[in-house]
């Protein structure tokens, strides 16, 4: 019998090959953005596969993503969102913002997505200012070490039963539960997770997820907001 990391890697095998089948669009998403010199960050299929069915289960009308790299998971979002649903998704890298685009257009989704060049702190604070909200799902995806600051703009953002969606709260290194204070990426996640149980507008789980070409045991966090 296979043990650990072997056993992993085809259980997400198994996984993605009898649950995960990839659209046509978002397949092409991935050939495009690899084309394009992207890095392979996105979510992996199975993943893609559950935020698209969480939100699903919302019924949503609109759609935050942070962090949008080609569009990969934009895509699988967007697949969740009612007829006449809008999806934003905020990305800072302008090459990252440019390929995400085309996938968009290949998808003839140009209409419900849109997807918005620069940091997201900045961004955030504007939709804030813009009082473009509330959200019914909000995934995200951006960079770890600053979930901790995104957390509060989210809220603000947010309605009761907002759904919210982060990915990747278990940090690839350390001891689960104590990273090592030099890691501050590590640090942040916890810092984050430890936010998520205690905020009083919150309601979490984490659910494990397999990552990585070895099925490494990673996390997405699910709240509702009470
Ligand atoms: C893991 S990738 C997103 C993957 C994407 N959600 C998917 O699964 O297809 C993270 C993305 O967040 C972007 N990002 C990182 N820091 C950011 C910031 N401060 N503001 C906006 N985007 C950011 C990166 O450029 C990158 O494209």
């Amino acid at each position: 019998m296979l043990t650990g990391v072997n056993r992993n890697r085809q259980v997400k095998g198994y996984i993605c090959m009898h649950f995960c089948e990839v659209p046509e669009t978002m397949a092409h998403a991935l050939v495009n953005s690899d084309e394009k010199g992207l890095k392979p960050i996105q979510v992996p299929d199975n993943v893609a596969k559950t935020i698209y069915l969480l939100a699903r289960l919302a019924s949503p009308k609109k759609i935050l993503e942070i962090g949008t790299l080609g569009g990969y998971s934009t895509l699988w979002l967007a697949r969740a969102l009612e007829e006449d649903g809008k999806l934003i998704t905020l990305e800072c890298v302008e090459k990252h913002a440019c390929v995400a685009r085309e996938n968009v257009a290949f998808a003839g989704k140009e209409d419900q997505i849109e997807i918005r060049q620069g940091l997201a702190s900045d961004l955030l604070a504007q939709m804030i200012e813009k009082d473009e909200g509330p959200f019914d799902v909000i995934f995200l995806d951006a960079d770890k070490n600053r979930y901790p600051e995104y957390l509060e703009p989210c809220l603000r953002l947010s309605r009761p039963g907002t759904l919210i969606l982060s990915d990747n709260l278990i940090p690839k290194r350390g001891e689960i539960g104590q990273p090592d204070p030099r890691d501050n990426e590590a640090v942040e996640i916890y810092t984050y997770n430890q936010m998520l149980k205690d905020h009083p507008l919150l309601e979490t789980v984490l659910l494990t997820t397999l990552v990585g070409e070895e099925g490494r045991i990673d996390a997405l966090g699910v709240s509702r907001v009470k």
